[in-house]
């Protein structure tokens, strides 16, 4: 069976591609890489890196006979910014995929859906039947296309099941929970595990829960994966709507003190305001797909903890990225988007700046204006650790030896050259990314420097 996995290089994504290859599945990922991330893609399947509004061609090559549908944006407060972000990629381009899919002839697709769809439920454990009034964009995208689903079901027979995920979490295989920025709770506890952060922030502390702090119900992201494929099993006999928890919810307090067992770690933490959005208690009652499609889940907390644990020190020692930068200036290492690239790749980002007369100049002049300056602190925000290095090209690659990471990003208009750095991370076997920011033709096209001179 062919299956077309949208969003395969993201984190829930990424782990179902490698349970259902075990399974023998044949798998085609589709993902364009703005969220996701290229190296959680498993060797040797195909990948199409395109937008899911371009399946079209996808699934005629391929033959495609289900689709698992992941992609989508996944930050409650980013979709409060900026709804029409989550309009446009949640909503219009999914219901481009279903229109494709209709054209196509193929009527099977599994959907990721949202507890976020309840909002602030009336009654906790939540049912399937409990009303759906979401509280934010991201919910209420989630749950304008299951919409979609089931009208597409009366009118055209489409055959679907939509899984609405509680709090995904936990590790599997070599992939694991990692954001940029990362909002999640149990990412930013295991950072300050690690020494990365000084405390974790507890957002609130007068709910009318047991602690007073929010209650979710943690679910493995096997978990998770697993019931994908069983979804996708009973296609045929099943369609509809189902939560996907374990029933059982932790505080913030008690996930941290897991974590402190676990980590055999301090974990000082802060109560600080509450978050916007944020209901005291979501806990799903997984009752229907336990009767109708066998599913339960075999991991609890602890073993989120400690796979989420495991993964999170490997990542320490593992993956470290440089991302060289010539002027410490927003033509450069100001370049956000690069910089949340850059961050994207691996556990720590470092960047090696260089300190010369010419940035100098340039920051006393048309390089610092305020706006400017703010997108250095914007983008200072993903970076772990700086180094100055002085403005020659053997001093930066000295201190590449020196700092020996895993990867050295080239990017912005340096991708398109072969630079001194190559020669030094191929003698020291440090994988090198190139095209980081390729969109960015020459870095004047970043401050608009022409227009200015
Ligand atoms: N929290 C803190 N401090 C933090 C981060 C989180 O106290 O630094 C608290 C939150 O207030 C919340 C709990 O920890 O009570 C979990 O927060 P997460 O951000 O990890 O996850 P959410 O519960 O916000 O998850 C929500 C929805 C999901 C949705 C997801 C999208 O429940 O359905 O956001 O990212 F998929």
């Amino acid at each position: 069976m062919n299956i077309l996995v949208t969003g395969g290089a993201g984190y829930i994504g990424s782990i179902t591609v490698r349970r259902l290859i075990e399974k023998g599945y044949n798998v085609i990922i589709l993902d364009n890489l703005s969220r996701g991330i290229k190296f959680s893609i498993p060797e040797n399947i195909p990948f199409i890196n395109k937008d899911i509004t371009e399946a079209e061609e996808v699934i005629k090559q391929y033959n495609i006979d289900a689709v698992i549908h992941f992609a989508a944006y996944a930050y409650v407060g980013e979709s409060v910014e900026n709804p029409e972000l989550y309009f446009d990629n949640n909503l219009m381009k999914s219901l481009v995929l279903l229109e494709i899919l209709r054209r196509n002839n193929i009527n099977k697709i599994i959907f990721s859906s949202s507890c976020a769809t309840y909002g602030d439920p009336e009654i906790v454990p939540i049912t399937e039947s409990e009303k759906q009034a979401p509280i934010n964009p991201y919910g209420l995208t989630k749950l304008l296309f299951e919409r979609a689903l089931q009208v597409y079901k009366v009118s055209y027979g489409l055959k679907f099941i939509s899984l609405r995920y509680f709090n995904a979490a936990g590790a599997a295989y070599d992939v694991g929970e990692h954001h940029v920025p990362e909002t999640h709770l149990i990412p930013l506890i295991l950072d300050v595990a690690l020494g990365k952060k000084e405390k974790i922030k507890i957002f609130g502390n007068d709910y009318p829960t047991p602690d007073g702090t929010c209650v979710r119900d943690y679910i493995h992201v096997l978990d998770l994966a697993d019931a994908h494929i069983l979804a996708l099993e009973n296609l045929d006999t099943k369609t509809g709507f189902y939560n996907l928890g374990t029933g059982k919810g932790n505080s913030v307090k008690e996930v941290i003190e897991v974590c402190k067992e676990i980590t055999n770690k301090d974990i000082p933490f802060e109560i600080v305001e509450k978050r916007a959005g944020d209901p005291p208690v979501l806990v799903a009652d997984y009752k229907k797909i336990k009767e109708e499609l066998g599913w339960k889940p075999k991991y609890d907390i602890n073993d989120i903890i400690e796979h989420a644990w495991h993964w999170h020190k490997e990542l320490e020692n593992k993956h470290n990225i440089v991302a060289i930068s010539g002027y410490f200036d927003p033509v450069h290492i100001g370049h956000i988007e690069y910089i949340q690239l850059a961050k994207k790749l691996g556990g720590k980002l470092i960047v090696i700046l260089n300190s010369d007369k010419q940035c100098a100049l340039k920051k006393g002049k048309v390089f610092m204006p305020q706006d400017e300056r703010k997108k250095i602190l914007e983008a200072l925000k993903y970076v772990d650790e700086v180094f100055i290095s002085i403005d020659d090209d053997a001093t930066v690659c000295k201190s590449l030896v020196a700092l020996k990471p895993t990867i050295f990003a080239k990017g912005g208009d340096r991708f398109s050259y072969e630079i001194p750095e190559s020669k030094t991370c191929r003698e020291n076997n440090i994988q090198i990314i190139d095209g980081l920011g390729a969109k960015i033709q020459s870095s004047s096209d970043l401050t608009g420097l022409k227009q200015i001179k």
